[in-house]
């Protein structure tokens, strides 16, 4: 610790001096500039190198080859500057010591986890987060998450995933927001201030990295890790927005992706991390790898040798190394033979060092280790109340015939089903530090009802769907439907001829065509996480209202595939129930989804007024306010998410059949009726028109308004 009193006095005394000449820069902005340029001056080029290595702690979660089995040799000697999966404030602290006691300079460790939605509290995983159409509650969801992670020690949390997912046999559709650029981009922005707060230095703010940059939910198949090929319009238009907005949010770091774009890894792709990461967005922070991706170059054949494989990712702009051992190996080297200017090393490690700086730790390298505020804050009673609070309003109730929801007390159920004892598959993947014996069951939860045999009962409720290991990383399907031993026992239960209530847990769209014929009531559960069955109990009962909102479109089926709200309209447009031949249709199944992104049903009913505008023409300069009332017709209260969609109907480039714009979401008593206003702008009517400019273009829009993507009819105004 001596050395950085000497430094931080260095400072203290010329501090004025530069404060003089350069009044633009603020005191602690130069105070922090003063001491990393002194820092790095007395770095030798292996300890530069050694704070771009990022190695993996040995331990249970390692998602490639492991590695570090001994990480101590490594800190001491200055070549790992970086830690993750290191779990625990007696283990970190016994290797935050050595990095800071024993190495030449003692420069403090990151130490970073896969804090994805909850640390030891688990909340419900992200995509059924993003149903509940609250970015401020998953702002306070993932701060919550992000202050167990801290308590325990960790600096940094590889979230947000803002991946944009079209495909629902891709595993990772689990981790994101969903199919839609806009309402993405918000939760984006919301996860990034949950996770850093105000000050990164504040014992309970971790930095924030998001991921993966850039368009990794468009892996081609919808099979991991595949190939990403898509156009660079619909990349701006459709994938990038969310990665923009965490970065306008400030988001500490990123991590570049596994695939491909347009033949290139991201990981070595200037024109993904130089051109429009740094140079268009301004992002000043840590770029890092996703796990070993740089030694995966290799298998992409965009390499020949690992050293040139270190190279062309260093120099598109990528500062650090996860797991392949790459730039440790071969960096220095590269500066000796002259093939890589050693400016690029310190350009990334100053960018490491701003980041442990701006964390606190060359203040106080313990300063997130501390047992009585982790005992405080991990499993805290509001955490745990604020992951019932976001499952109950994640949970989409997608069908409810002759209102079988809610069951009544009085009422003899049956409950089955393998998830009702499954406590770690309500977590999900990703579920951080989780530990399912703490977590009760749904059974249990149920047994106090009035639970009899199938045979017996009144209605039956099935819970049923995926376990945790069948969506995540790695986890793809060509089939996704419900696994076929529980729709057999589905079709059992409904053969008995009573109501059939479908409990769906799973981290993905699925098909659900066959039990929408069955089943007289579907609740689409997801991954609730550590309170899956009060959540639930009190969802079935009617204790709470469903107000979940899908934020991915359902398929009918796997053929279906991409099926989504901002398609294109084709030359040859088919309408549902009209066999028009020679139209873009399938001869086997309808082009809308099973159900549409937006949708979701509640215990009551909501009536839509005609939406009216303020005008029908506007300028650039100008705005147009649509309005539209809304009513509670039903018997109990209700939320409801008012969802706003324009159509641009000529441009210089094809344009969606219609774009989500904004959106606020009501609560109703029964009988009362709420007016919404939608300003609408200019800006919102910008893309990237034909000449890769970004604007708008003057012509008609149609503006609709209503409880989901499947509404058609709208209101038109021209942009003059
Ligand atoms: C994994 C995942 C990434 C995760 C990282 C560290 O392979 O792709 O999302 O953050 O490795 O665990």
């Amino acid at each position: 610790m001596k050395r950085f009193s000497i430094c931080i006095l260095a400072c203290a005394l010329t501090l004025p001096l530069i404060t003089a000449f350069s009044p633009a820069l603020d005191e602690s902005e130069t105070k922090k500039s003063q001491f990393i340029e002194e820092l790095l001056s007395k770095m030798t080029l292996e300890e530069k190198i050694g704070q771009l290595n990022l190695i993996s702690s040995p331990g249970d979660v390692v998602t490639g080859p492991k590695k570090g089995e001994d990480l101590t040799n490594d800190i001491r000697s200055g070549r790992l500057g970086n830690v993750l999966n290191a779990i625990g404030i007696d283990y970190i602290r016994s290797l935050q010591r050595i990095a800071v006691e024993e190495s030449r300079l003692g420069i403090p460790l990151t130490f970073a986890f896969d804090e994805i939605h909850g640390y030891r509290t688990t909340f419900p995983i992200p995509l059924a987060e993003s149903c509940t159409w609250d970015p401020e509650l998953i702002s306070r969801c993932a701060q919550a998450g992000a202050q167990e992670a801290a308590a325990d020690g960790l600096t940094l949390t590889y979230n947000p995933m803002v991946d944009i997912a079209l495909d629902p046999r891709w595993g990772r559709i689990s981790e994101g927001a969903g199919e839609d650029p806009y309402l993405g981009s918000l939760i984006a922005a919301a996860r990034v201030r949950g996770v850093q707060g105000e000050d990164l230095s504040d014992p309970l703010t971790i930095a924030a990295c998001l991921k993966h940059y850039a368009a990794y939910g468009g892996a081609e198949g919808g099979r991991d890790y595949a190939a990403v090929e898509m156009g660079e319009r619909r990349l701006r238009e459709h994938y990038l927005p969310p990665y923009k907005a965490a970065v306008e949010a400030g988001v500490a770091s990123v991590m570049t992706s596994f695939n491909l774009y347009d033949g290139i890894p991201a990981t070595m792709n200037k024109f993904l991390v130089d051109q429009v990461l740094r140079t268009e967005w301004g992002f000043k922070g840590v770029v890092m790898t996703d796990y070993g991706s740089i030694g995966e170059i290799l298998e992409h054949g965009c390499a020949e040798t690992i050293a040139e494989a270190s190279r062309l990712s260093l120099e598109a702009g990528t500062d650090m190394d996860m797991c392949s051992g790459a730039y440790i190996q071969e960096l220095k080297g590269l500066v000796e033979s002259g093939a890589v200017d050693v400016k690029l090393i310190d350009d990334a490690c100053r960018r490491v060092l701003q980041l442990k700086y701006d964390l606190g730790l060359f203040e106080d390298p313990y300063r997130y280790l501390n047992h009585k505020r982790a005992e405080k804050i991990i499993y805290s009673k509001e955490n745990i109340a604020l992951s019932k609070l976001e499952a109950v309003k994640s949970m989409v109730l997608l069908k409810n015939d002759s209102e079988v929801l809610p069951l009544k007390k009085s009422e003899k159920i049956a409950l089955i089903g393998p998830r009702c004892e499954d406590t770690r598959s309500y977590c999900g993947a990703w579920a951080g530090k989780c530990e399912p014996n703490r977590i009760q069951s749904i059974a249990d939860r149920f047994a106090k009802a009035n639970i009899v045999s199938p045979e017996e009962a009144d209605k039956i409720v099935c819970v049923l769907g995926e376990t945790h290991r069948m969506s995540g990383e790695a986890a793809c399907l060509t089939d996704i439907r419900i696994p076929a031993d529980q729709r057999e026992l589905l079709e059992k239960m409904c053969a008995l001829g009573k109501p059939v209530v479908l409990v769906v847990m799973a981290g993905r769209p699925l098909d659900l065509t066959r039990e929408s014929e069955i089943a007289s009531s579907i609740l689409m559960a997801w991954q609730p996480g550590f309170k899956t069955a009060d959540a639930l109990y009190d969802i079935l009962y009617g204790a709470e209202n469903p107000s979940g909102r899908l934020t991915t479109s359902f398929p009918r089926n796997v053929g279906q595939i991409p099926v989504y709200h901002y398609m294109l309209n084709t030359g040859r447009p088919a309408t549902d129930g009209k066999n028009e031949r020679y139209t873009s249709r399938y001869l086997d199944c309808w082009n809308a989804p099973l159900y549409p992104f937006g949708y979701g049903l509640s215990y009551t009913q909501f009536e839509y007024s005609d939406v009216t505008l303020s005008g029908t023409e506007m300028d650039a300069n100008g705005s147009i306010t649509a309005t539209v009332t809304v009513r509670n017709t039903g018997k109990v209260a209700g939320d409801e998410v008012v969802q706003l969609y324009l159509r641009d109907m000529v441009g210089s480039v094809s344009r969606p059949v219609k774009q989500l714009k904004g959106f606020e979401k009501i609560s109703l008593k029964p009988g009362e009726s709420q007016t919404v206003d939608f300003e609408i702008n200019e800006e919102m009517l910008r893309f990237w028109r034909a000449d890769m400019t970004y604007g708008s273009e003057k012509g008609e829009f149609v503006v609709m308004v209503g409880p989901n993507a499947s509404i058609t009819k709208g209101v038109n105004f021209w942009l003059k």
